[in-house]
């Protein structure tokens, strides 16, 4: 057991704190009326918090996750905990200088301006240092599993999204460079979509697929219906993606059906992902499911809707008016949600590898990871959580201001208890409670990089 305690990556619990701040802080811009739907989309405040989204929270909580996860799925370690270290670092010091930045190209201060592509460059730094450090073990593990295929196309599509969007900095903040790289400024949906879609949906999926038969005691091995998922996936996105930027150039037709096909192969990919996802439920051992996996439908169902949202959107020439509801539908519903659901067993069950991995065996009262959590305190957070994600959707769509901002506070409300929560599992608090034990932190584990 005390192997199991080895194995933990050391920096990926503060990686998830920094997640959780960095969420609440955009959430807070959200309720202060600095971004959409109050302020326009291109705006520094809705840029800002887009990326206080993408990066603060979703890229640091993927990240930390894959720096615990890539080691159990090859059985290879990372290269190295101090570059897991040196990607935290270059991250919120990068994104700092990013919403820096914003603000000041927003502001007309051009010397501040340039903080977009020094803050995109030191982000595109630390992306490049976690593909090396999650990269190597993925590539030499022989064979690769579903999971772990996915997550390297994954990465390739995160290169992808943080060389457009250096670009993009560069174009914007460098009056030498705006002729040559000023009309990749039109692909901004593919670099969204390259990032949300080719990035982020791909490798939660991946996860997705160990993480809940893990979880839930079904089959792991997903056969056809997985390996297409992730054929189609890439597919579809390397194809929107694709002939969307090549559009930049050239309206030849044959670009626009590439990029329409794209689409609609990803549509047949988030399809097929979601009756597999309900096989699993289905197929699965343990009878009870677990809040985590219970709350984790609501994500699901939203990237259905999601996507049914997009294709409605794109059939009735209505894309960009709806473009802003389909992205929070994802990075709240979707992603955020299945994030804030997963936190609620990943906390408890770092907390219980490091607090009791190694202690296993040797006497003494060793409490369940599911004691950890108190179900009937976390569940109600995560129903407050997602219906306001729905309303704030349709609030979102009807164009009104305020009353996407009342339903933010739900979602605030809620992702300040979920904190609450995790922190309690990380303390022990229902486990003393449980056990009379008192409550102390984990030790961060002491694996040397
Ligand atoms: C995972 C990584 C990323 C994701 C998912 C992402 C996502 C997005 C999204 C959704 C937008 C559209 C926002 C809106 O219209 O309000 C956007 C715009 C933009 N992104 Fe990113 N981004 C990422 C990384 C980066 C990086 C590293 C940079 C470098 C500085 C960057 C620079 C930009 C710029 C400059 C724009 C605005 C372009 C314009 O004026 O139209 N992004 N990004």
């Amino acid at each position: 057991m005390a192997a199991l305690s080895n194995r933990l990556s050391r920096w990926t619990l503060p990686m998830f704190a920094c997640a959780l701040v960095n969420f609440l802080v955009a959430q807070g811009w959200m309720l202060a009326g600095m971004t959409w739907p109050a302020q326009p989309v291109s705006t520094a405040g809705t840029l800002a918090a887009v990326h206080l989204l993408v990066i603060g929270w979703l890229l640091f909580l993927m990240l930390g996750a894959l720096f615990q996860f890539v080691p159990v799925i090859t059985s290879r370690p990372l290269v190295s905990q101090s570059l897991a270290l040196a990607t935290l670092i270059a991250l919120e010091s990068g994104l700092a200088g990013m919403v820096g930045g914003f603000f000041g190209i927003g502001a007309g201060y051009p010397g501040l301006a340039m903080a977009l592509p020094a803050g995109g460059a030191a982000v595109f730094l630390g992306v490049l240092i976690a593909c090396w450090n999650i990269g190597v073990p993925l590539l030499r593990s022989r064979p690769l599993s579903l999971p772990g295929r996915m997550v390297l196309t994954g990465l390739a599509f995160l290169v992808l999204t943080v060389t457009l969007g250096l670009s993009f900095a560069l174009a914007l903040a460098a009056p030498a460079l705006a002729p040559y790289l000023a009309p990749l400024l039109a692909g901004v949906g593919d670099h969204a979509l390259a990032g949300l879609g080719g990035w982020f949906t791909l490798t939660a999926m991946a996860v997705s697929y160990k993480l809940l038969p893990m979880f839930m005691l079904a089959p792991e091995e997903r056969g056809i219906a997985g390996n297409s998922v992730h054929v189609l996936a890439t597919a579809g996105f390397a194809l929107a993606v694709g002939a969307g930027l090549a559009r930049v150039w050239s309206a030849a037709e044959p670009l626009r059906v590439a990029e329409s096909s794209g689409y609609a192969t990803v549509a047949i990919a988030v399809a097929l992902y979601l009756w597999d996802i309900v096989r699993i439920y289905r197929t699965r051992k343990r009878p009870v499911i677990e809040a985590h996996n219970r709350a984790a439908i609501a994500a699901f169902a939203f990237l259905g809707l999601g996507s049914a949202l997009a294709i409605g959107l794109r059939l009735t020439a209505h894309t960009s008016a709806g473009a802003p509801v389909i992205v929070f539908l994802t990075v709240f519903g979707w992603l955020g949600g299945l994030g804030l659901t997963q936190l609620y067993k990943i906390v408890p069950f770092l907390t219980w590898l490091s607090r009791y991995g190694s202690s296993l065996g040797r006497g003494g009262a060793v409490p369940r990871v599911q004691d950890l959590v108190l179900e009937r305190r976390g569940y109600p957070w995560f129903a407050l959580y997602f219906l306001g994600v729905l309303l704030g959707a349709v609030a979102g769509l009807l164009g009104s201001s305020r009353g996407f901002r009342a339903c933010l506070v739900l979602v605030t409300l809620a992702t300040f208890g979920l904190v609450i929560e995790y922190w309690r599992a990380w303390r022990g608090h229902y486990a003393q409670l449980r056990h009379h034990e008192p409550a102390r932190s984990p030790l961060l584990p002491t694996q040397k990089g």
